[in-house]
């Protein structure tokens, strides 16, 4: 079983907890398929995809990081985090913002930007990542109505990266090819590592 490390039991009340998926995983690396269906199945995954992202905790989650290869992600870049004292590893989690995109298509991108990134699905690993500075992005919500904003700041760049997700990249392939190298081997060490712990019997 998992180890809590943030009080997330206030959001979603009755969502679940999801798998999270890690480099080099092959569903990270596939093109994700519109969602065609909107409906109670539709807006269940996206509750347990935002459970999932505050119990990690983490900034934002897009769903073929819970191994679901669907255009869909979730994000909250506004939440507190603040340790608690009594334990060393969690968190007390406030004024919640949670956002959820559906097919989401990015366009009119403005200036550039750059920011130290870091991915659930990539963990312990943190490198700046060029961005720009300005997107619009149009998208559907879990009813299926259309929006459209324009976004700038950490906003912009979190939905930059997790628009990547969903087209198979991942931020450390945007990286030079001489950190991606490295990073990879170090996640696949580190993947081994953890899988190859021996039985006491
Ligand atoms: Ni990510």
């Amino acid at each position: 079983m998992s180890e809590v490390i943030s009080n997330d039991e206030k959001y979603p009340k009755d969502a679940k907890l999801l798998d999270i998926v890690t480099y080099p995983d092959p569903v990270l690396k596939k093109i994700a398929s519109s969602v065609t269906e909107f409906g109670p199945e539709l807006e269940t995954l996206c509750q347990n995809m935002l459970k999932t992202m505050y119990h990690a905790p983490g900034i934002g989650l897009a769903a073929p990081q819970i191994g679901i290869s669907k255009r869909i992600f979730v994000l909250d870049v506004d939440y507190n985090r603040e340790p608690l004292d009594d334990e060393a590893n969690r968190h007390e989690i406030s004024d919640l913002n949670p956002r959820i995109f559906i097919n989401p298509v990015l366009k009119d991108p403005e200036g550039q930007t750059t920011y130290q990134e870091g991915c659930l699905s990539v963990p312990e690993v943190f490198d700046d990542v060029q961005r720009h500075e300005k997107i619009t992005v149009e998208y559907q919500d879990v009813n299926g109505n259309k929006h459209e904003e324009t976004v700038e700041g950490l906003l912009s760049i979190c939905i930059q990266h997790e628009n990547d997700h969903l087209d198979g990249i991942v931020f450390i392939e945007k990286l030079s090819s001489l950190k991606l190298n490295y990073y990879r081997k170090k996640l696949i060490k580190e993947k081994k590592r953890t899988f190859s712990v021996p039985d006491n019997d």
